[in-house]
């Protein structure tokens, strides 16, 4: 398949992209370059010895998408493209319903221009806000408490829509849980700009001392060790739900039965802060201080997913380990800072 990936030069999608590209489909990226680095282009080719397509274009930029869909003959999208700090979207929701919903619907107007209708999009799970039972499947209730969750949820509702009036669409929405860990080669992986809002980045700049310690965030919730508790799932497992998205589409275009489908992407286990600090440590040999702070606003004691739609319907599951998530999560960090 000729696949464009919007927003592929950042973390997930350019796992997806390396992963696409061993698959022998060809990638075309678009990418304002807003969160990412043009190196990691150089560095999908160092690993596969392609170089994807590659577009600096923001889809709020409705021609400039179809121009790209036209140029590569593309006949699948995967839409990464978005904005995704929960703490910054409270404060700045307008940036979060114009990058999210506005470029979906841009992204929408130029498939349907060049009449292109398969798209996986990247949901997620903060869509479930407070879970009201555990674990998560895709019938519990929708309750998105910020913006950016609101956000993910206005699209996949527009895109139940946009699926409902033409049959000729198929839509794939995947809701992520908690990505971490990194490519075996080390050259990409979860690099964000500025102080990392996420766990395992951050422990990653304390195993590089390039910070002192890692705060975390309450140790009073009602869990086994008083920590919060999510669903981390290795970002490869995660681009292998992608590939088995594109799948189902293939599957779903010759039968009319179903052309919109939802899948949480989790492991279906749960692990603690405290459990993954030791995880980390054990694996790499490497001490993480730590200082408990209090709770950060927004957050919830427990989350993780029942993934068992996806893996009866895309006949997908997670299969790697939380030892090959911390251990992947060094080495990227290792490789980006010329650690030996
Ligand atoms: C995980 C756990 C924190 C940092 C986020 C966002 C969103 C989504 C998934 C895309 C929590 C604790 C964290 C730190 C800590 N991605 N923590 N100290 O909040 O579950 O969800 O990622 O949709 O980006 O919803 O992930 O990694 O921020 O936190 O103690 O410095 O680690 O309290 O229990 P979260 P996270």
């Amino acid at each position: 398949m000729n696949v464009l990936l919007t927003g592929g030069m950042g973390y997930i999608g350019s796992h997806t992209a390396l992963l696409l590209i061993n698959q022998g489909h060809q990638v075309t990226i678009l990418d304002n370059l807003a969160n990412s680095k043009i190196s990691v282009l150089d560095n999908l080719q160092l690993i596969t010895s392609f170089r994807p397509n590659f577009i600096q274009a923001d889809v709020l930029d409705t021609s400039s998408v179809e121009k790209a869909i036209q140029e590569f003959t593309i006949n699948a999208v995967i839409h990464f493209a978005g904005v995704k700090a929960v703490g910054e979207s409270v404060e700045n929701p307008l940036k979060y319903h114009k990058n999210n919903v506005q470029g979906t619907i841009s992204l929408i107007e130029a498939m349907k221009n060049c009449n292109i209708k398969n798209l996986v999009f990247s949901s997620s799970a903060t869509v479930y806000g407070v879970p009201s039972f555990l674990p998560i499947n895709e019938e519990h209730p929708i309750n998105p408490n910020n913006p950016y969750g609101k956000s993910k949820f206005y699209i996949e509702q527009i895109l139940t829509d946009i699926a409902q009036s033409d049959e000729d669409w198929n839509i794939v929405n995947l809701r992520y849980f908690n990505p971490v860990g990194s490519h075996a080669s080390g050259l990409i992986g979860d690099d964000p700009n500025g102080i990392p809002n996420n766990l395992m980045p951050y422990i990653n700049q304390v195993a590089s001392k390039h910070r002192p310690h890692l705060n975390i965030f309450g140790n009073d919730y009602k869990t086994s060790d008083g920590t919060g508790i999510r669903d981390y799932i290795h970002v490869e497992d995660l681009s292998d739900a992608h590939l088995a998205a594109l799948h189902w589409i293939n599957r779903s275009q010759n039968n009319s039965l179903l052309n919109i489908n939802t899948f949480n992407i989790g492991t279906g286990v749960g692990y603690s802060v405290m459990e993954i600090i030791q995880a980390y440590e054990n694996i790499n040999k490497i001490e993480i201080p730590y200082k408990i702070t209090p709770r950060r606003l927004g957050d919830i004691a427990s989350c993780y997913s029942d993934p068992s739609k996806a893996q009866k319907l895309l006949h997908w599951k997670a299969k790697r380990t939380l030892e090959d998530m911390c251990s992947s999560s060094w080495k990227f960090q290792r490789q980006m800072q010329q650690l030996p």
